[in-house]
């Protein structure tokens, strides 16, 4: 049953859900809901920061910033932090950071002292995490990263960012950033963690497709399994939590 183009609203703990027709309609709006967010912070605190998602689902509401509202975004209050990251080149075609240049960085002025990107270049993939989450600090002063604003996407396992089933780290308590190996290409990623990312003051969970359904109806449905399915761990501890889903991608789950 195809859903209508409105806004549903599941219960709290699982938050806004929107549902739309298709990917395009999805990040249209999403990324217009963002440059509210982004205002409202920049307006409040004269900063935002934000975190982008990596994956392909991304680029077109990246794109929609870039084309149609890059003059609504006050680019020099904005810091762009990552959700995770390939540990590869920035110049691999798996590089998210590589995805956001060309889809987003490449278009707007925004001061590269601002773009804070994972460092892919040590040696060592824990010393690359432990650099990250020092950076991190030195950027918010409190216990967690209160990011305005984490762009999430979802994996057909049910993973997001990289925390993927099974992992240890899904389970991290402490810890703003791991390394993980990951059933994926490239298997060695650096990722925030379910804490991090449930520090945020707001969190996009951006899906379309058929084969992304049954994750995003594991992780809006029942007790939450993070070893399961990581996404079912998105909770945020005070913040606010929108999913942006198309037709397919909603179409598992029992949206009231
Ligand atoms: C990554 C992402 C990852 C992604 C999902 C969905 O680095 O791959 O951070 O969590 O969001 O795998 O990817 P798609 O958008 O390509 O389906």
């Amino acid at each position: 049953m195809p859903f209508s183009p409105v806004t549903q609203t599941c219960t709290p703990v699982r938050g806004e859900i929107n549902v739309r027709r298709d990917l395009t309609e999805v990040c249209r709006d999403a990324a217009s809901q963002a440059v509210t967010i982004i205002r409202e912070a920049v307006r409040l605190r004269g900063r935002c920061s934000i975190v982008l998602a990596g994956g392909s689902t991304p680029r077109s509401l990246y794109e929609v910033w870039a084309r149609d509202l890059a003059t609504k975004i006050p680019w020099p209050q904005v810091d762009l932090f990552w959700g995770d990251e390939r540990y590869v080149p920035h110049d691999d075609r798996r590089s998210n950071y590589r995805m956001a240049r060309e889809s987003l960085l490449g278009h707007v002025q925004i001061p590269a002292g601002n773009v804070h990107r994972m460092d892919t270049s040590f040696a060592d993939i824990d010393e690359a995490a432990e650099a990250y989450e020092r950076l991190l600090k030195r950027y918010f002063t409190g216990a967690r990263p209160d990011f305005d604003l984490v762009l999430l996407g979802i994996g057909t396992d049910g993973h997001t960012a990289s925390l993927f089933p099974g992992s240890p780290a899904v389970e991290e308590t402490d810890r703003w950033v791991v390394a993980v190996d990951a059933p994926a290409d490239p298997p060695k990623r650096l990722s925030l963690t379910l804490p991090a990312i449930n520090a945020a003051a707001n969190v996009f969970v951006i899906a379309a497709g058929s084969d992304k359904a049954e994750a995003v109806r594991c992780a809006l449905e029942g007790a939450p399994n993070v070893d399961v399915c990581p996404a079912s761990g998105i909770r945020p501890e005070s913040g606010r939590l929108s999913w942006w889903l198309d037709d397919a991608a909603a179409a598992l789950a029992r949206i009231p």
